[in-house]
């Protein structure tokens, strides 16, 4: 195992995270290919094919969205997230299944280089009623492609966690263009009000969640304390208040720190990995370490160091036991 970023193993939960995808997906395009044989006999094969795999990709990317915010407001959907990546970089393959099958029937007929023909056969890209779809498919299928493949942990290592996940949050224009491509898709072909509605649905839960959770975070962010004294230390908790091996999230001044409890000692830590900035207040101590809730890296509640031979570090902060009481010294 190298020291400049931890290999995270193909566990028996990710084996099983990815069963369920996989199981997921083909019940999904059982479902809509036989409805569609139902209502629509005439449909070809590749009509079919470029449906269903580009239904199926964008409600994967809700299911993407959703997570992150859902596991705000429940812990059980943590395993999720820490597994969304196998979800994202699925996403992708069903995506690029879509995007080359649609290139092939719509511009692969001509004389044309078919990526040339994509963006010059319609070139009414003032007008809203006609615009080329495809293209805005086509750019949100170029981003989708780098999330996925610098989506391993390698990547978020030469990057640093912060540029990784500011360059991962490109997902938010991939999903807007997608939005667009299936809205204008489906104005240009289909007569059925029913694609709107559905997309409507989409976005405004995907909306609502990110909503929830922005106006969550803010109110922990907002969370003060009953006592900070002028010797900088802060009201932290009573001592039984804590779990032993579990945390207590203190934000400060913008600082947020986790607060641990291990044999009747107190220890408190910068709260965001080092990995992917995953919240080490929701973490556990395990063997004797902080243990991150979303990937398992972990370090030292003493030090903030991880276990040799890693070296990763999160910041500590001074601790004082007054009586029952719990105090930190919350300071840049
Ligand atoms: S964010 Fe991945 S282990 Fe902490």
């Amino acid at each position: 195992m190298g020291v400049g970023y931890k290999i995270i193993d193909w566990n028996s939960q990710k084996k099983k995270y990815d069963f369920v995808i996989l199981i997921g997906i083909i019940l999904y395009l059982i479902i809509f290919i036989s409805l569609h044989f139902i209502f629509y006999q005439n449909i070809t094969f590749e009509t079919l094919l470029i449906r269903s795999t580009g239904s199926l990709a964008l409600l994967m990317l809700h299911i993407i969205l959703i997570i992150g915010p859902l596991s705000r407001f429940i812990p059980q959907a943590k395993i999720l997230l820490y597994n969304r990546r196998h979800l994202g970089v699925s996403m992708f393959f069903i995506s690029a299944i879509h995007g080359v099958f649609s290139i092939i029937q719509y511009h692969g007929g001509g004389n044309k280089n078919p990526f040339i023909s994509l963006f010059t056969s319609n070139t009414d890209y003032f007008s809203f009623a006609n615009f080329p779809f495809m293209v805005l498919g086509f750019i949100s299928l170029i981003i989708l492609f780098f999330m996925a493949v610098t989506s391993h942990d390698f990547w978020l290592n030469k990057l640093s966690p912060k540029v990784w996940k500011k360059l991962h949050q490109f997902v938010y224009i991939a999903y807007v263009l997608l939005i667009f491509h299936v809205l204008l898709g489906t104005l240009q072909n289909e007569k059925s009000i029913l694609g709107f509605i559905i997309l409507g649905i989409g976005a405004i839960i995907v909306c609502s969640f990110h909503i929830a959770a922005g106006l969550k975070n803010r109110k922990d962010e907002k969370l003060k304390f009953k006592r900070e004294r002028n010797d900088q230390f802060v009201f932290v908790a009573k001592k039984n208040d804590i779990e032993n091996n579990k945390a207590k999230l203190i934000t400060f001044k913008g600082i947020s720190v986790a607060v641990y409890k291990k044999d009747d000692n107190f220890y408190a830590v910068d709260n965001f990995c080092k990995h992917q900035g995953g919240p080490l207040s929701e973490g556990k101590i395990i063997d004797g370490c902080i243990t991150c809730p979303w990937h398992g890296w972990q370090y030292q509640p003493e030090d903030g160091k991880s276990p040799p031979p890693f070296e990763e570090e999160v910041k500590t902060y001074e601790i004082k036991i007054e009586g029952e009481e719990v105090w930190a010294k919350i300071v840049k």
